[in-house]
C-alpha cells in the first residue's frame, strides 16, 4: 500500500489529502477562500497567498488526522507545481519541501491539470487510450492520453477558458463570484431563446474560442439596458449555456471520431455543469456508444488535493522525484 500526502494551493483553495494507491481517499480537506475574494469579484493573488500561509499547517494536520496516519506511514509528499498563481503555488511547495525534508520523504511535483484528469481515478480505474475534456476557470483543453502519465493536448481555447466566460458573464449579471454554478442553476429555469454565436464549431480542429460568445452576451445585455429593455436573466443564462455546451460537445465528439479511445473523462470545475453532463451523455449514447463517459463527483470537480495525490501515484512508481530546489511553474503545460 502506497500512501501519498498531497498538497494543492494553486488558486483559492488550500487543500491536503492522503491518498492510497492513487485511488482511495483516506482524507481530502479543502478550505475555500471564496468568501474573501467575493467582494473583489475575482481572486486577488495577494489575499490568496496570505490565506494559504495561514491555513496550510492546520489543513495538513487535519488531513493526516482524518486519515489516521502517522508520518512513518507516508511514502511520499506530492504538491502542485503549476499552473496557477505563483505566490499561491509557492506556499504549497514550501510546505511540501519542508515536510519532505523533515520526514525524509520523496517530493513529487504534480501538474494541476493532470490532477483534474486523475480526479476520475478516485472513482473508477482509468483505461487507456483515453480522451479528457478539461474545462476549468483557467483552461479548456482536449487531452489525448495514450498511456498512464502521457499527455497530448490536441485542442485548446484560443482565448478565454469556458469557466472564465461563465464568471465574467456572472459579474455582468451581478452574481457573486464565481458565477459558473449560479448561471448553471439559472439556465435550468430559463429557455434558449437568444441565438448566441458558437465560435469555431464547424472548423476541422479541436480548438475553442469563448471570448466572442462572452462579448455577444455582454453586448446584448448592455444594448438592452440602454434601450431600457428588461431581459430575463434566466433566458440569458440558458442561451449562453446552450452555446457554450454545444461547442464543447461538438468538438469532443469530433475528437472521439478521430481518436479511438476507451474512456472520455470530463475534468475541472466546469465538469460540474448540468447542461454539459446532460448533452454529452445524450450525444455519446448515440454517436460514441462504445466509449465510457465519466464525470468526477461534484466534490472532486473543483480544486482539491485528492486529485493531486491520485496523479502522483504513477509518478511515484516512475520515481519522478524533485529536489528541494523545486520551484513553482505558473505557466506549466501538460
Ligand atoms: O477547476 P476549478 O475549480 O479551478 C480552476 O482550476 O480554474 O474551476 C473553477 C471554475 C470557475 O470558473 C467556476 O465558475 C466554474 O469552474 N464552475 C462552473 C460550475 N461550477 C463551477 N461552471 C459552469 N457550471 C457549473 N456548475
Ligand atoms: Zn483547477
Amino acid at each position: 500500500m502506497t500512501k501519498i500526502l498531497a498538497i494543492e494551493s494553486s488558486c483559492d483553495e488550500t487543500s491536503a489529502a492522503v491518498i492510497e494507491n492513487g485511488t482511495q481517499q483516506l482524507s481530502n480537506v479543502v478550505a475555500s477562500q471564496i468568501k474573501s475574494h467575493m467582494r473583489f469579484g475575482g481572486v486577488v493573488p495577494e489575499i490568496a497567498s496570505r490565506h494559504h500561509v495561514e491555513q496550510i499547517t492546520q489543513i495538513v494536520d487535519t488531513a493526516m488526522e482524518e486519515a489516521d496516519c502517522t508520518w512513518d506511514m507516508i511514502d511520499a509528499i506530492a504538491v502542485t507545481q503549476g499552473p496557477g498563481l505563483v505566490g499561491a503555488l509557492l506556499i504549497g511547495i514550501t510546505a511540501a519541501k519542508t515536510l519532505a525534508f523533515a520526514h525524509h520523504k520523496p517530493l513529487i511535483p504534480v501538474n494541476h491539470m493532470a490532477g483534474h484528469i486523475y480526479a476520475n481515478q478516485l472513482v473508477q480505474p482509468m483505461e487507456f487510450p483515453l480522451l479528457s475534456l478539461v474545462v476549468s476557470g483557467g483552461h479548456t483543453e482536449l487531452v489525448y492520453m495514450p498511456a498512464d502519465g502521457e499527455f497530448e493536448v490536441i485542442g485548446e481555447t484560443r482565448d478565454d477558458a469556458v469557466g472564465e466566460a461563465y464568471d465574467k458573464i456572472g459579474r455582468v449579471l451581478d452574481l457573486p463570484y464565481p458565477g459558473g454554478k449560479k448561471i448553471d442553476e439559472m439556465a435550468q429555469e430559463g429557455e434558449d431563446v437568444y441565438d448566441y454565436p458558437r465560435a469555431m464549431i464547424t472548423e476541422e480542429n479541436y480548438d475553442f474560442s469563448f471570448s466572442g460568445l462572452k462579448s455577444a452576451v455582454i453586448n446584448h445585455l448592455h444594448n438592452a439596458e440602454q434601450r431600457g429593455e428588461q431581459l430575463e436573466p434566466q433566458h440569458i443564462a440558458a442561451s449562453f449555456q446552450a452555446a457554450a455546451v454545444d461547442v464543447l460537445v461538438e468538438k469532443t465528439l469530433r475528437a472521439l471520431k478521430e481518436y479511438p479511445v476507451k474512456q472520455l473523462l470530463v475534468a475541472g470545475g466546469v465538469a460540474a455543469n448540468s447542461g454539459l453532463r446532460h448533452d454529452l451523455k445524450q450525444r455519446m449514447a448515440t454517436e460514441a456508444p462504445d466509449v465510457a463517459l465519466y464525470f468526477p463527483p461534484l466534490s472532486l470537480c473543483g480544486d482539491n488535493a485528492a486529485m493531486i495525490g491520485a496523479a502522483a501515484y504513477h509518478l511515484y512508481g516512475q520515481k519522478v522525484y524533485a529536489d528541494l530546489d523545486l520551484d513553482a511553474k505558473p505557466g506549466l503545460l501538460l
